[in-house]
């Protein structure tokens, strides 16, 4: 029985296109498989920690037990694996923020990019055989061969650093010009809405 997490990282609440558009797809894959199960986590709203002084020492430790002054510093990190492993699809709504992803996301990132846990020590991934949906919301567009294609440090950067923990079958929708007034706006929310409808039957 698959296991989806679903993780908004926007922090805006009703006004947030990523977020609304994975609640309809979650929703919309839940009414055609309803044996599925959803964890939900929002680090737009409760935003993770940054990882600090403890957390390094604590995640490249090499001796086999924690010092004490260590123990419980991989506590939310421990938690936000969990979840990674536990799950065999994600689907996480990501705002563009300066040409790359929000500082919560990067900080979420980081707790769960870990030696041991997600790679090894020969760089390869340890999540096998996940299925990732990511749903970006941008203000103006950056496709291939657009004025603004090199801009994108986001779409190339979350395929790099997922692939590097294992995640490799990794479906981007952009919902793009959303800045760029209400007609540009609902067209690319439709667009976004048909893929992701031709998903829910492919996935
Ligand atoms: C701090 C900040 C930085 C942003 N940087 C960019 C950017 O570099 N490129 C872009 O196209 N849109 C940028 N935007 C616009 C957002 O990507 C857009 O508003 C998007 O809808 C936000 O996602 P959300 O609707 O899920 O909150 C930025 C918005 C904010 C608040």
């Amino acid at each position: 029985m698959p296991h989806i997490l679903h993780l908004d990282s926007s922090p805006r609440g009703s006004r947030s296109t990523s977020r609304a558009l994975t609640k309809e797809f979650v929703s919309d894959w839940i009414q055609v498989h309803p044996q599925d199960t959803v964890t939900y986590r929002d680090i737009g709203k409760y935003p993770v920690p940054p990882v600090d002084e403890s957390w390094i020492a604590a995640a490249f430790n090499k001796a086999n037990t924690l010092p004490t002054e260590l123990t419980g510093a991989l506590t939310i990190s421990d938690e936000l694996i969990a979840e990674l492993l536990q799950a065999d699809r994600y689907v996480f709504g990501v705002p563009m923020y300066n040409f790359s992803i929000p500082a919560n996301f990067k900080a979420y990132i980081d707790q769960v990019v870990r030696i041991h846990r997600t790679f090894n020590a020969a760089w390869e991934g340890l999540l096998t055989n996940k299925k990732m949906l990511i749903v970006t919301s941008r203000g103006d567009s950056y496709g291939e061969g657009s004025a603004l294609a090199s801009y994108d440090f986001q779409e190339p950067y979350l395929r790099t650093v997922f692939g590097f923990i294992g995640i490799t079958d990794i479906t981007v929708f952009h919902a793009e010009n959303l800045n760029e007034g209400k007609d540009s706006r609902q067209q690319a929310i439709a667009q976004v809405r048909h893929a992701m409808q031709q998903l829910i039957v492919s996935w």
